[in-house]
């Protein structure tokens, strides 16, 4: 039987280019929501709740949980609503409409505080993380949401620390900001659909929180445990090139002592380079 596909936040980058190529291949069925609504999109704003979200997760086998506030920038209040709110109604509405599993688009930065610790040279799921922003903080919690929605639901839980997914063609290269960081966790269209329909498909993944990236040469992202638990084969990679803008956006930054405790005065755009 063809599997019932619900995406959140399906007007945005990666949910619009999912189920563009879901629609290609015929692979699944698809529910589409967002707030901004659209052609074939039903609109649902996820930071209230509404009787409506149970309705509409009726027969779904896995919700992909993308919308939210996806700036890194983005302010408490912001994150507050379209992202902790939002991962609770949405879960909530998961777990009342039974479904097989839930799919929540994490967040690379949840670890941004390895960014100047060369001395962890491979940034694993299980090590401490380091958020340095409200948005950071934001998708720890939804992490956290979903460890205690699995373990009281017995439904499958897994987040993503999606890496650095540009629009459109999504070429690499030093115009992508945050330095070398920045380019070491390109994510190219191609492995990030794959990715996502592994994440539909694996098996056995009670609950599991993975890094997302493409096999980047010399990155700092461990993928051993992605490939372990999802059957992720990447099939691209992109080591990072280091012009003069690359040095001037790490020096900046170095410079501006970014720490854990940045997130809590929110200056943390001022100082991402
Ligand atoms: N693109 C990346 O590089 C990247 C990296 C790490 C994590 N992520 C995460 O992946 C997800 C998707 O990213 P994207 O690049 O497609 O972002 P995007 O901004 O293009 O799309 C997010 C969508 O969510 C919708 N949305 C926001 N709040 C909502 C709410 N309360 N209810 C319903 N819909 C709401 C927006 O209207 C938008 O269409 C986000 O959760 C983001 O934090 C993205």
């Amino acid at each position: 039987m063809t599997r019932k596909i619900l995406i959140t936040g399906a007007a945005g980058n990666i949910g619009a280019k999912f189920a563009a190529h879901v629609r290609k291949k015929g692979s699944y069925e698809l529910v589409l929501l967002d707030r901004m609504g659209g052609d074939g999109i039903t609109a649902a704003d996820f930071s209230t709740w509404d009787k409506r979200w149970t309705k509409l997760f009726k027969g779904v086998d896995t919700v992909l949980h993308f919308a939210a506030e996806a700036a890194g920038t983005s302010t408490w209040d912001m994150v507050l609503r379209a992202n902790i709110a939002a991962t609770q109604h949405v879960l909530r509405a998961a777990r009342e409409a039974k479904v097989r599993r839930v799919v929540f688009a994490s967040t690379n930065q949840v670890m941004l505080g390895y960014r100047f610790d060369e001395s962890v040279t491979s940034v694993t799921t299980d090590l401490p993380p380091k958020p340095l922003s409200p948005y950071g903080i934001s998708k720890l919690m939804g992490e956290e949401m979903g460890r205690g929605f699995a373990e009281e639901t017995g439904i499958s839980f897994i987040a993503l620390r999606i890496g650095y997914f540009q629009r459109g063609e999504n070429i690499p290269g030093p115009h992508m900001g945050i330095g070398v960081w920045g380019q070491s966790m390109w994510l190219s269209n191609r492995d990030m659909m794959h990715a996502l329909e592994r994440s539909i498909e694996a098996e056995n993944v009670p609950f599991a929180i993975v890094n997302l990236t493409s096999n980047n040469p010399q990155m700092r992202w461990d993928l051993k445990h992605t490939r372990k638990v999802l059957g992720y084969k990447p099939r691209d990679g992109h080591a990072p090139v280091v012009d003069a803008r690359i040095e001037a956006e790490d020096k900046k930054a170095r410079k501006a002592r970014i720490e854990p405790g940045t997130w809590f005065n929110e200056y943390f755009h001022k100082v991402i380079g």
